[in-house]
């Protein structure tokens, strides 16, 4: 990886200690913040599902005001960067999982973003299913928590260079997300047509993109219903595309075994996005 420790606090010396409880138990959380014109794109947003993940897990939260300083001024020293900021609960002040009172630990990085993104996102994904699956806990469902051995499976799967991104099932056989994407699927005929996205409520991060995507969305009066979806709702859907932080709003171009031709009602969700995803709007 060719990014930069910007800013990190809670430990010693210079590097993360080797008892910190994020690197033991994955005890931590991440965000990973598109920044251009040396800003931070949603980062309101970012720092809710932050807050709102340390509340959940019990995590020493850093004031919210010294952290947003800290990424707006690392933004700053370049036109575009990727931001990922990692908080765990620090160093363990014993060695078993109970908590102690440990301080947590905060760390900022920077990694150079090239402009790839938005030509791969105009491209299109080619989308593959994941053979592994999500383990269904609804106690962590939604966070943007460090356990991330499935998606890291999942990427990794034989066929994987073939697609540019894999979507995944949880163990029940649903529909969830891709490894570093939501996804939203359109059907229903011209007069009643459907957007929907897999609801987050025993697996999956909660993207901030699904979220943007569905607020704007209900803005142009056009809801988008969250529900409970199932590999054939992909079968059935005319068009599919996948949101992040980072590429925005991705059509998908490919599912296995079919062609998608771009369509009419992901444009018109692309054009509401656009204003929103090129000046660094804040929430
Ligand atoms: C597993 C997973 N789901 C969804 C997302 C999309 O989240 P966001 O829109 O906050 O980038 C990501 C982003 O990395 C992810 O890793």
């Amino acid at each position: 990886m060719s990014g930069e420790v910007i800013w990190s606090e809670g430990h010693s010396g210079g590097s993360v200690s080797a008892l910190d409880r994020g690197l033991h138990y994955g005890e931590g959380l991440f965000e990973t913040i598109a920044c251009l014109e040396r800003r931070p794109r949603f980062l309101a947003l970012h720092l809710e599902r932050l807050a709102l993940g340390c509340a959940r897990l019990g995590l020493p939260a850093p004031a919210a005001g010294r952290l947003r300083e800290r990424i707006e001024q690392a933004a700053a020293a370049l036109p575009r960067a990727i931001i990922k900021v990692l908080l765990t609960r620090g160093p363990g002040e014993s060695r078993g999982y109970r908590w102690g009172r440990e301080a947590g630990t905060c760390v900022i990085m920077r990694f150079p973003w090239s402009d790839a993104d938005a030509a791969q996102g105009r491209a299109g994904a080619r989308v593959r299913i994941a053979s592994t699956r999500l383990g269904e806990n609804p106690a962590l469902a939604g966070m943007k928590h460090c356990n991330r051995l499935e998606q890291v499976l999942a990427a990794n799967e034989p066929g994987s260079a073939e697609a540019d991104e894999a979507l995944m099932l949880s163990t029940s056989g649903r529909l969830i997300c891709g490894t570093m994407t939501n996804v939203f699927l359109i059907d229903g005929e011209a007069n009643a047509v459907r957007v929907r996205t897999p609801e987050i409520r025993t697996c999956g991060v909660a993207g901030v993109m699904r979220r943007v995507v569905m607020r704007e969305a209900a803005r142009a009066g056009l809801a988008v219903e969250a529900c409970a979806m199932r590999l054939e709702d992909l079968s059935s859907a005319r068009e599919v595309f996948l949101t992040n932080a980072r590429v925005g709003l991705w059509p998908v171009r490919s599912l296995p075994g079919r062609e998608l031709a771009p369509g009419p009602l992901t444009a018109r969700l692309a054009a509401l996005m656009r204003p929103l995803l090129e000046a660094p709007a804040d929430g």
